[in-house]
């Protein structure tokens, strides 16, 4: 009857939306492992190795890496307004950064150099930067999370 035949094309359109959209899905996050420092589960950064205990790490002569756990509403290290420890790097080093978030999109930007990514739950973003002079930089999100995003704020001592 015309009924079963309206019923089968139905059924056979919806199997198809669903695996376009669970292959577009799928295909988004691989592409974007490749962009930046990996994935990770923003509900249990606390069993990760980098986020576990975010911080700054001596990797090299004078290489560091920083990672950092940006949440509603500070980075954690970088917030020190808001009781975290600022990042504290030396002068005259090569600092890569990697960023996450626990929570929404969130942006990690530090004005006067070339940091400035979009942090994604679920995702870790990868900079580096060289600092060659002291100098105390600011630290801001720069993308729109909630009702206190303006004071997302820190700061970043080259010492
Ligand atoms: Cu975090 Cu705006």
């Amino acid at each position: 009857t015309y009924e079963k035949a309206w019923l089968g094309a139905a059924l056979v359109l919806i199997v198809f939306f669903i695996a376009t959209v669970t292959y577009g899905t799928v295909g988004a996050g691989v592409e974007m492992i490749d962009d930046s420092g990996g994935t990770v589960d923003p509900n249990n950064l606390a069993d990760h190795e980098r986020f576990g205990d975010p911080g700054v790490e001596q990797v090299g002569e004078n290489e560091y890496e920083v990672n950092v756990i940006a949440s509603a509403f500070f980075f954690r290290p970088g917030s020190d307004q808001r009781g975290f420890d600022p990042i504290r790097v030396p002068a005259n080093s090569t600092v890569t950064f990697y960023v996450t978030s626990s929570d929404v999109i969130h942006g990690f930007s530090i004005p006067g150099t070339n940091v400035n990514t979009m942090v994604i739950p679920g995702e870790v973003a990868e900079l580096t930067v060289e600092f060659d002079e002291p100098e105390t930089y600011g630290l801001l999100c720069n993308e729109y999370c909630g009702f206190d995003h303006h004071n997302m704020e820190g700061t970043v001592e080259v010492v």
